[in-house]
């Protein structure tokens, strides 16, 4: 089974996994590097790191007509529940056995209220183990924190990580969060959608192939990764299920 990647562009993946779609911060509308729009994109689960709307996007729209599940913190499930979405919270540190993988919230320094003024709880990363027991980590909108080695300690196969600066790690912090999560691979996001965050993704991937082991993969809007799992890895993750 493979994973693909694909990068909607500014904060939005949309993942195959397991058979099925996963979509993250599907802000399509308004997004000016969007490469899909809200009436195309599939989605069977859609992940929400945080209140902006930037992120929640259009995720009511979207799982209105695909009957997507919306996952998120407790206090933006409670907000798309309260427009009729089907909804399953979670919290961070916390993880669920959904049918695509196991997804863990994790810790994000940013902020997280909803476009009507609404609380968004606390912003979230997400650290997803596919069935294949491949580990994804999409930092969502953060500052660097030390805590990235804990995230680290698990063994990143892909990291996605905004690097625009302005609103969240700009290239010099998101380059020490590659050397603390030290990934296999990794796709910048968050950057070059408006100028404020404009940066110079290819010098970045240039420094991070000097300075660390991992593969930088810059994709253009609309742009997939496909990573295949390790021989044996699927098996092995299986007779592991505590440490996965
Ligand atoms: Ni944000
Ligand atoms: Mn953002």
């Amino acid at each position: 089974m493979t994973f693909t990647i694909t990068w909607y562009g500014h904060a939005v993946l949309a993942i195959e996994t397991g058979g099925f779609h996963v979509l993250v911060d599907p802000y399509l509308i308004g997004n000016p590097a969007a490469a899909i729009t809200p009436d195309k994109v599939a989605a069977d689960f859609i992940l929400v790191t945080h209140g902006h709307g930037d992120h929640v996007g259009d995720t009511v729209e979207i799982a209105k007509r695909t009957g997507a599940t919306v996952i998120c913190n407790a206090e933006i499930s409670k907000w798309m529940a309260a427009k009729g979405l089907k909804t399953h919270a979670q919290h961070i540190g916390g993880g669920y056995h959904h049918p695509f993988g196991y997804l863990k919230l994790t810790l994000a320094l940013h902020g997280s209220m909803l476009p009507d003024g609404s609380n968004g709880g606390n912003p979230v990363g997400l650290l997803l183990t596919t069935l294949d027991g491949q580990k994804i980590y999409m930092a969502g909108d953060t500052g660097l924190f030390g805590d990235m080695h804990l995230i680290g300690e698990e063994g990143i196969d892909l990291a996605v990580l905004p690097i625009g600066d302005n609103y969240t790690m700009g290239p010099a912090d998101a380059l020490r969060a590659v050397k603390m999560l030290q990934p296999a691979h990794v796709i910048p996001m968050h950057y070059s959608t408006f100028d404020v965050i404009r940066q110079d993704a290819a010098a970045w991937a240039c420094q991070v192939e000097q300075e660390t082991s991992a593969k930088v993969h810059l994709l253009k809007p609309g742009e997939s990764l496909t990573l295949s799992p390790i021989p044996g890895m699927r098996e092995f993750a299986e007779k592991q299920p505590d440490r996965f």
